[in-house]
């Protein structure tokens, strides 16, 4: 592995919710000595430029088949500024598969200048599902153990590697992501997270003006003691805390944080999720948002 080392300034910018690729991004930055910076935290600017000649961008796949990349990347890629020299890596951590996601992506890189030199797709226990995923351990040492290697060897030759989803899984994912954007069945699921949303069925609203919204189908039980854990793991500062209750600001990512991090599993949302899932590796502290 550490036979060609190549002198590079790296950059690994991630978002997380429940710790999956925090992990994976922690990781990729300790192996190849970048610096880790969390895409939220640097939101507040009005443009990202940044000195470092190679910048991965590690996130979780939500809604394949609709935005795919969660909106608060978006918006982090839209920033970007003077990338065009720029070895630019991504990876994203996915239940499933991970369909177009690492070509919608390269599409919005390509929009601000650059373009995406290489992508890697790392399956991890789905986060989102109501049924506990079997194959935890396993899906834990393939990281660990083949694709941390993998996408170091890849990054380190500045090579153009694309990972995808393998023949069935790829078939699978393509078939979902088309019936996704057919006419007649795309406003069927549209229809439905509206309905999550609680905004009118008939109501302009596209994927991405939904899902900020889906919050409204989040409520903390009485089991909340008003710790405000869940305010200060939401790192887009979308919860507020009145009289010692969550209330949601509808600027949702989605990404479960406020349900997962929960110390009194107190909060519902989505139907009930297994509320207590995040990366093994992952502690409360680590997820903190750090302002
Ligand atoms: C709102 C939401 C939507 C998701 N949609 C998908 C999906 O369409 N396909 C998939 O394979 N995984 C999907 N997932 C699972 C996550 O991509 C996966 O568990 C990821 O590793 C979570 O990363 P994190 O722990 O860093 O947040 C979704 C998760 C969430 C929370």
């Amino acid at each position: 592995m550490n036979k060609m080392v190549l002198i590079m300034n790296l950059e690994v910018y991630y978002f997380s919710g429940t710790g999956n690729s925090l992990v994976v991004a922690k990781d990729i930055a300790e192996k190849m000595n970048g610096n880790l910076i969390s895409i939220p935290s640097v939101m507040d600017k009005k443009s990202i430029t940044t000195n470092a000649d190679v910048i991965g961008i590690v996130f979780p796949v939500y809604y394949l088949g609709t935005v795919n990349i969660p909106l608060v990347v978006q918006r982090f890629v839209m920033k970007l500024d003077d990338i065009n020299t720029k070895y630019i890596f991504a990876v994203c951590t996915y239940g499933g598969g991970s369909g177009s996601t690492l070509t919608m992506l390269d599409k919005m890189i390509r929009a601000r200048g650059g373009r995406l030199a290489s992508g890697f797709g790392v399956q991890m226990p789905q986060n989102a599902f109501k049924k506990p995923f079997e194959n935890k351990i396993k899906l834990y040492n393939n990281w660990k153990e083949k694709k941390l290697d993998f996408i170091c060897e890849h990054v380190k030759a500045k090579d153009g590697w694309f990972d995808t989803d393998g023949l069935f899984i790829g078939l699978v994912v393509a078939i979902i992501e088309r019936m996704m954007k057919l006419d007649f069945l795309s406003p069927f699921f549209l229809k439905s997270m509206k309905k999550t949303a609680r905004l009118q069925e008939d109501s302009n609203f596209t994927f991405d003006e939904v899902i900020p919204f889906m919050d409204r189908s989040y409520t903390a039980d009485e089991n909340c003691t008003g710790c405000s854990t869940c305010s200060n793991v939401c790192h887009v500062c979308n919860i507020k805390m009145v009289s010692d209750k969550p209330e949601w600001k509808h600027n949702c990512e989605n990404c479960l944080a406020c349900i997962k991090w929960c110390p009194q599993s107190a909060i519902h949302g989505y139907g009930e999720l297994p509320r207590g899932y995040h990366h093994p590796d992952v502690n409360l502290s680590d997820m903190l948002r750090k302002d």
